[in-house]
């Protein structure tokens, strides 16, 4: 047997390990600004499990061969792809110590991942104007967080049927009609993992040359269900053209029929930080749940969301961690009540780090100046010979195309 153990090792230097991470890491932020955002890059790798372990070092430098070239700047200000976030310093510090700490934020046993959590969701809560009636948990991003808002909709669908879904499932039930407008491709996923299947989702007309939802033809959907109860998706931010459904027109409907309103406000959301943009939100306090994404516009590592809702009660009984004598009863205070997961890592950290570092008017700093770089950007495009855009720069996102291939060469 082998006495030397690279695990005991590197306990023992754990110092020099972890600051062998911190300048890379320092190395590539420096660097982020420079770097390609995306690369055709791939490793050539082996595939081979070591039988005796490298040791941290030499695993990084085996790393750094292999990999290192391939990292993307994709975190960086070159990156024009997806709606996607980068990293405050603050979250960063924030996130390593979620590392470190390793605090297992699954219920109130570990006191302070429950306060934090507490703490800085109450934080985010005040940032977005939402009133207290709201409670929210973090998740590992908007797709899921669209699942737990449409988990509840769904108990809440069954119990207006007077059957509790949570325990006795879907079969049998007529179909469950949702309505949307131009609903992100995560809200059919969603449908999917929720057996209420992808195909259901009934597309609801927008206004012409709009991704906004067309309310008169909401309105028609919810006359046609003849009372039948359904859930309603609010877009807030739709990822092509920034589009808002007027959610405030959308909560005049609720009080005259009978639907459970899911918001996905992904990145629009954070549209609450500004003056300016704020408007476009107006009304997404009568939903019954909200998605607010944390490594988009929050600016913290993958993998972070937000789910709020008011029916903490419905929540409750569809991801309540029940019959495990070790769990405890359910109840509203323990996060694996109330999530998919049971384990969790405290994603509430690099949130509470960053907001508390920057404060609201960091946020509202970082949401306007991207949407003024946003909006310069949408301005050249439309004077340029090349290119034409294709919808107004409402927050964020240009959309354009070339004009024609023609005049694009030149332009
Ligand atoms: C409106 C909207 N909803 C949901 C999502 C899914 O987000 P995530 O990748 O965090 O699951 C996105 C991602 O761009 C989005 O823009």
């Amino acid at each position: 047997m082998r006495n030397h153990s690279p695990l005991l090792s590197d306990s023992a230097h754990v110092a020099e390990v972890l600051e062998l991470a911190c300048a890379e890491a320092v190395r590539f932020l420096e660097g982020v600004e420079t770097r390609p955002a995306n690369n055709d890059w791939t490793a050539s790798v082996a595939h081979q499990l070591p039988v005796h372990g490298l040791g941290a070092q030499a695993t990084f430098e085996r790393f750094r061969q292999t990999f290192s070239a391939g990292v993307t700047g994709s975190a960086g200000p070159r990156y024009f792809g997806f709606v996607t976030g980068g990293n405050t310093p603050a979250a960063i510090m924030g996130d390593w110590l979620t590392a470190a700490y390793d605090q297992n934020a699954c219920d109130t046993s570990s006191a302070v991942a429950a306060q934090i959590e507490a703490e800085a969701i109450e934080m985010l809560r005040t940032l977005f104007g939402l009133p207290a009636v709201f409670a929210g948990r973090f998740v590992s991003g908007a797709t899921m967080s669209n699942f737990v808002g449409l988990a509840i909709g769904r108990q809440w669908w069954g119990e207006r049927l007077g059957v509790d879904i949570a325990r006795s499932g879907i079969f049998g039930l007529p179909q469950l009609v949702v309505l949307s407008g131009a609903p992100h491709s995560s809200i059919y996923k969603s449908l999917s993992m929720l057996g209420l299947g992808r195909d259901n989702l009934t597309p609801v007309a927008t206004l012409p040359g709009r991704e906004a939802v067309d309310i008169q033809a909401l309105e028609a959907a919810l006359v046609a269900l003849a009372g039948r109860p359904c859930i309603v998706v609010a877009n807030a931010g739709v990822v092509n053209t920034v589009d808002f459904d007027d959610i405030a027109a959308v909560a005049v409907l609720k009080r005259k029929y009978d639907f459970y309103l899911h918001v996905d406000a992904a990145f629009g959301g954070f549209a609450a930080c500004s003056p300016g943009y704020q408007h476009l939100l107006a009304g997404w306090e009568e939903a019954d749940s909200i998605t607010v994404d944390a490594h988009k516009w929050l600016n913290v590592p993958y993998d972070s969301a937000m789910q709020f809702t008011r029916c903490v009660d419905l929540q409750l009984k569809v991801f309540q961690n029940s019959g495990a004598a070790y769990l405890g009863t359910p109840n509203s205070a323990d996060a694996f009540h109330l999530t998919p997961e049971t384990s969790r890592r405290l994603r509430a950290l690099p949130a509470w780090f960053t907001l508390m570092a920057y404060g609201a008017d960091g946020y509202r700093q970082i949401v306007e100046s991207n949407c003024a770089c946003a909006a310069l950007l949408g301005e050249r495009i439309a004077a340029s010979t090349g290119f034409e855009l294709l919808a107004p720069v409402r927050m964020n996102v240009v959309t354009f195309t070339l004009r024609e291939p023609a005049s694009a060469v030149r332009g």
